[in-house]
């Protein structure tokens, strides 16, 4: 779960200066990427949540899965302007609607994200936190929560403390977001890696 605090929650902004007209999507779509795009496919038992916290219309929230995605690729480029188009349309209804085929938005932010994880073990990745190294990282569908290139509001801080998230830390430097989510996937990579059901999904571009 990326939380941008200024990441703009409309589709008004340039992709010719994508940091500064969106509000720094791009550190929401580089954490995307490296969460959920490897080599020629996708993890299939990841999601991403993308939470917009900025300008017009926030918060609202982008879902990409990784079991339903398709026709992703990996360049910001692109990745903006899949998040451009999905979130042009129109905000309405109740939790999720899909927009592009795994690619979903909600009106709403960390309390619509929490009511669609259902049951998870929620984490939080913080500089100085105990390494990820160390933890068990154990139960039923593990959460990260990670912070935009400005870390988390004090909002964000205390609502993610009141779910009772386990601070876990990737090395002893303050990261770029993605850097830092980069790390955390490639731990549960080495843990549980891809078993009975083959490796990630070739994505159908090509990609
Ligand atoms: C660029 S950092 C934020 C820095 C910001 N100045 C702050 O004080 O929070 C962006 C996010 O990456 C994650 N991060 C960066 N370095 C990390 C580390 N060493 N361990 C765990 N998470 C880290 C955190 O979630 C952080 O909110």
């Amino acid at each position: 779960v990326i939380i941008g605090q200024e990441a703009r929650a409309s589709h008004h902004f340039s992709l010719l200066d994508l940091p500064s007209s969106s509000g720094r999507l791009d550190v929401l779509l580089r954490c995307l990427r490296a969460a959920l795009l490897v080599s020629h496919g996708l993890r299939r038992d990841t999601s991403v949540y993308l939470v917009l916290q900025g300008g017009w219309g926030a918060p609202r929230t982008v879902r990409v899965e990784g079991e339903r995605a398709r026709f992703l690729r990996p360049d910001e480029r692109s990745l903006a302007m899949l998040v451009r188009r999905v979130l042009a349309a129109p905000a309405e209804g109740e939790g999720f609607i899909e927009r592009h085929p795994g690619v979903s938005v909600a009106q709403g932010g960390l309390d619509q994200v929490l009511a669609d994880l259902g049951q998870a073990t929620h984490y939080v990745l913080e500089e100085g936190a105990p390494d990820v190294r160390g933890q068990a990282l154990e139960g039923p569908a593990p959460v990260f929560y990670l912070g935009d290139h400005r870390g988390f509001s004090v909002e964000t801080r205390a609502w993610i403390a009141a779910r009772g998230a386990k601070p876990i830390g990737v090395g002893p430097l303050s990261l770029h977001s993605d850097d830092a989510l980069a790390l955390v996937v490639n731990e549960l990579d080495r843990r549980d890696p891809p078993g009975d059901d083959g490796p990630p999904r070739r994505d159908e571009r090509g990609d």
